[in-house]
């Protein structure tokens, strides 16, 4: 029998666009101001993960969502009641999924070789609460043996930790993660899952290439979008 493939999909940027949560802040802004708070949201949610990880402090990403949220309005000099600002956590909880979510899904769902789970830095709460919600992953939810969320870790992506909790939940020695694939559009979770010995396909919908230079780790390969990113996988 063919040795099984595990694939953990990383999930906001890769599943999930984050982008669209900038259609939510027009209701309050303009275009303008409305990209700009919603690009430094997301810039200061994945900071402050990052600042965290370093003092050695855990505090959830639900908390760290909307603590970044306040501070991207305060960049620009603007503020929310708290109604709006519970609505705008909500639409978080409704994020739009990128048109090569469906495809690749059913794609998978047909290739018995494959486990795949949702591989994420959101509460397990949240994770499942975008599954059942989403239109367009609701159908999916089956494909998804697991959904593996780095809470049990207290620690956020890119740290080692979070990779070698992943491979155990997934039945993969910590040890030998080569049989682990990540799927990812965030460069810095594919440099940790490289890090750690994961190989990793590196999202690159927007064709800008590569340019991470925190280390000379590079993706195993680059797809356009999730339908090549699992050719890819398949092929080797
Ligand atoms: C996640 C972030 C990294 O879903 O996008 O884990």
């Amino acid at each position: 029998m063919a040795e099984t493939t595990v694939i953990a999909f990383d999930l906001y940027g890769t599943l999930l666009s984050t982008d669209s949560i900038a259609k939510q802040l027009e209701k309050h802004f303009d275009h303008a101001k409305a990209q700009s708070i919603s690009a430094l949201w997301r810039r200061y949610q994945l900071e402050y993960t990052w600042r965290l990880n370093s003092m050695g402090v855990w505090e959830n990403f639900s908390a760290i969502t909307r603590n970044s949220l306040l501070h991207a309005l305060a960049d620009n000099d603007s503020q929310l009641s708290d109604d709006n600002i519970e609505e705008l956590m909500r639409a978080y909880d409704n994020l739009s999924t990128f048109a090569d979510v469906d495809p690749t899904l059913t794609r998978i769902a047909a290739d018995l070789s494959i486990q795949t789970v949702i591989f994420s830095n959101g509460t397990k709460t949240m994770v499942l609460n975008w599954i059942l919600r989403s239109a367009d992953l609701s159908p999916h939810a089956s494909v998804f043996r697991d959904v593996v969320t780095v809470e049990e870790v207290k620690q956020y992506k890119p740290a080692r930790a979070c990779y070698e909790h992943l491979a155990k939940q997934t039945g993969q020695d910590p040890s030998h993660m080569s049989n682990l694939w990540l799927v990812s559009g965030n460069p810095f979770d594919i440099v940790g899952a490289r890090s750690a010995g994961m190989r990793a396909i590196w999202v690159d919908r927007m064709g800008v290439g590569w340019k991470d230079g925190a280390t000379d780790l590079r993706p195993t390969a680059i797809a356009h979008s999730l339908e090549h990113a699992l050719q890819e996988i398949q092929s080797r």
